[in-house]
């Protein structure tokens, strides 16, 4: 998918909701080192736990076009345009930003990259078959006009599949079991390496996809295998509880779902 001059103006501009940008402006700082760090893989709870859910949950992609909404450093944008897919990466904010372009431009894949606050993403619908918002929606305050994005950028029946932190779970130390339970249904900020993220309860999200004509077709709760878990003993806890949960939901052919 070829980039055209208005997503190339969109690059320069990216136009930020007033609730999103003390995020952005977070993640802007993420350095170099981190970026590079992350590489074409991400970090332990992606190549053992969300990569594998999410690649279950995308199936064949080859020939499909895809958004990657929040896509940091692009590792996954880079992974599906590996495997034949025409993938678009989404990404506001600089550092993140720059670092797609430049790989891009250094070993091109075919991705598109457009600098963006996915809540206010305009010009994007019914264009893709597949929107990954791969740990973004728990990032972002203003997550309703996100969802609602998303959705609006699906063909019908395309399919939007979503990650975050599993809610039960995203308390400051997991490390050690049993993990205190905290205040589930209190919605709050959570400090985090980067900005903060906002924690919510599950029906929230599936109330904003519903609320957005999207029907959740399954969830996943990836489990560590226990041989990982043996040879990684401070990530075992993600053998026992769930650290993780994905949601897919479709755009259904018809409005009538209630
Ligand atoms: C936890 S990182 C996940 C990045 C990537 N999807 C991955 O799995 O590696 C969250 C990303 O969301 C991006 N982000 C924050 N606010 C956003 C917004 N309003 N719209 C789109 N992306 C946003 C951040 O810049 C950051 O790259």
């Amino acid at each position: 998918m070829g980039s055209t001059m208005d997503e190339t103006r969109r690059s320069d501009h990216a136009d930020v909701s007033t609730g999103n940008a003390a995020n952005i402006r977070a993640w802007s700082t993420v350095s170099q080192e981190e970026l590079d760090a992350f590489g074409d893989e991400g970090d332990f709870a992606r190549q053992h736990l969300l990569t594998p859910a999410l690649l279950d949950f995308l199936g064949p992609v080859a020939g499909r076009a895809v958004l990657d909404a929040g896509a940091g450093n692009g590792y996954l944008s880079r992974k599906l345009a590996r495997m034949g897919a025409a993938v678009t990466a989404l990404e506001p904010s600089d550092g993140p930003y720059e670092y797609i372009t430049t790989r891009e431009a250094d070993e091109p894949l075919g991705i598109t990259c457009i600098k963006q606050d996915l809540s206010t993403l305009r010009g994007f619908e019914s264009r893709f078959d597949t929107v990954v918002a791969n740990m973004v929606l728990l990032d972002i305050a203003d997550y309703q006009p996100a969802i609602a994005n998303c959705l609006a950028a699906l063909k019908l029946d395309g399919r939007f599949i979503f990650s975050l932190e599993h809610p039960f779970t995203d308390v400051a130390d997991r490390t050690a079991l049993p993990i205190k339970l905290h205040d589930y249904f209190s919605e709050r900020q959570l400090p985090r390496a980067h900005g903060y993220n906002f924690h919510r309860t599950l029906q929230t999200y599936v109330d904003a996809v519903a609320d957005c004509g999207g029907l959740v077709v399954r969830i996943k709760e990836p489990r560590l295998a226990r041989g990982i878990a043996q040879r990684h003993p401070e990530r075992a806890w993600s053998g026992s509880v769930p650290a993780f949960i994905l949601i897919k939901a479709m755009k259904p052919d018809s409005a009538s779902v209630t």
